[in-house]
């Protein structure tokens, strides 16, 4: 459906060619300073014509908030968000009138509702994740403040173009532990993952902090651009300062909503948190992430490595979140495809209309949204608990094992 999150709530509408696009994000705390500017900065990194890696379309996406705020400061009420759709050229794609795009959503769209938007793709299209963006500005906002989150994207790969990140396979000795006995990803990868920034992602139009691969990657897009073709990618995604307790087992695990999420943003075929895939390569002895005393001396744990990616047994435990997201190849490509017309006739297309020959430099602000759409609507629903459980007389007889050990004074500065 339309509609995500339970107690911070996004319903998102428009189609490619409509009006407008927007919003309404219901459970925005009361008292929030908020301007158009604060959610205008995502989408213009979002928008479509941002430079020759993607779409001409030429849309400002100039966001207005139409509701839920007074005077810069938030109502506790349903804020709506629109954003006008400007360059809508449905002719564009008159041969799609007879073939539904291969790989497209046209030809499921017309299996499920039996009617489809005339024009471009409709509900599937991008423009439909602007509804996205904006609320996750509006949940960053909140989560910077209250508690210090950041969240930051970057390109990874685009085709088999990577940044680098994990050790060389050292030589084969013929024991399979031994061999896998290497870690995960390179010093100089995870210390990225510590430092990156919005703005260090936003030097190169690639969105990829590596400038050697950025410029390999920007060739691989121009490539396929130039082929009438397109090219897929990945974005990863790290979140630092995350609350530990956040996600609700067992099947509302953090993870298992981080991949609901992300999953949802069109074009996507894969996720994995931490280690991921190549985590399953490392024997256990090298892959658990050890425990050791908070730093500051108040008590509490951290680990020392991360495979875990900053979550386990689905719940956050404070270390820094990170995962990646697998974009396919766009569908739309003017390149002549072998394909058949909605009445079966065999036939070629070759698409017309403006689109991306990858997605994924635009798509690093989509998971950045959706990632504090999760992580504020984790939050309200932990807190909630919480404050629930406060009010409740203390017990004071349990065993050791059974509560957290009673926490020391941090030293005084
Ligand atoms: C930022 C962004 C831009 C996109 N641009 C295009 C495009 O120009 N052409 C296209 O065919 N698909 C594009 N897509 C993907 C389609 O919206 C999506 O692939 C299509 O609806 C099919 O759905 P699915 O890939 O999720 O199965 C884009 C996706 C994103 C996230």
């Amino acid at each position: 459906m339309s509609t995500f999150g339970t107690l911070f709530r996004v319903t998102t509408y428009g189609e490619s060619h409509c009006a407008s696009v927007g919003c309404i994000v219901d459970g925005v705390p009361p008292g929030l300073r908020l301007t158009d500017a604060d959610i205008q900065v995502q989408l213009s990194r979002r928008r479509p014509g941002q430079s020759n890696l993607t779409t001409p379309r030429d849309e400002k996406d100039l966001v207005r908030l139409q509701s839920g705020i007074e005077h810069g400061v938030t109502l506790g009420t349903p804020i709506g968000l629109l954003v006008q759709n400007q360059d809508q050229r449905p002719h564009d794609y008159s041969e799609t009138d007879f073939y539904p795009r291969p790989s497209h959503a046209d030809w499921t769209y017309l299996q499920k509702y039996g009617i489809k938007a005339s024009s471009g793709g409709g509900r599937s299209s991008a423009r439909e994740t602007i509804g996205r963006v904006a609320a996750g500005a509006i949940a960053e906002k909140y989560l910077k403040e209250a508690h210090g989150v950041e969240i930051v994207a970057f390109v990874s790969s685009v085709g088999k173009i990577h940044i680098p990140t994990t050790p060389p396979t050292p030589p084969s000795n013929g024991d399979e532990d031994e061999d896998a006995a290497t870690d995960v990803f390179t010093p100089e990868y995870l210390h990225l993952l510590k430092t990156i920034t919005r703005e260090i992602v936003d030097k190169d139009l690639t969105r990829c902090p590596h400038a050697e691969t950025a410029e390999k990657m920007t060739q691989r897009i121009i490539r396929a651009k130039e082929s009438h073709d397109s090219i897929g990618g990945t974005v990863t995604c790290v979140i630092r300062n995350v609350p530990s307790g956040l996600g609700e087992p067992v099947f509302d695990k953090l993870e298992a909503h981080l991949a609901h999420a992300m999953l949802s943003i069109p074009a996507t075929k894969a996720f994995e948190v931490g280690s991921g895939f190549k985590g399953t390569e490392v024997p256990g002895s090298r892959h658990n992430d050890a425990f050791i005393a908070r730093e500051g001396g108040a008590g509490g744990l951290a680990t020392t490595t991360n495979w875990s990616g900053g979550i386990q047994g689905g719940i956050s435990n404070g270390q820094d979140i990170y995962f990646k997201v697998g974009f396919k190849s766009p569908a739309t490509i003017s390149k002549e495809q072998a394909t058949a017309q909605y009445d079966g006739t065999p036939g070629t297309l070759a698409a017309r209309g403006r689109h991306d020959p990858c997605v994924v430099p635009r798509a690093v602000p989509i998971v950045e949204a959706m990632a504090a759409l999760v992580l504020m609507d984790q939050l309200f629903i932990q807190n909630s608990r919480v404050a629930a459980a406060t009010l409740l007389p203390r017990v004071n007889t349990l065993p050791p094992s059974m509560v957290l050990p009673p926490r020391t004074p941090a030293p005084e500065q």
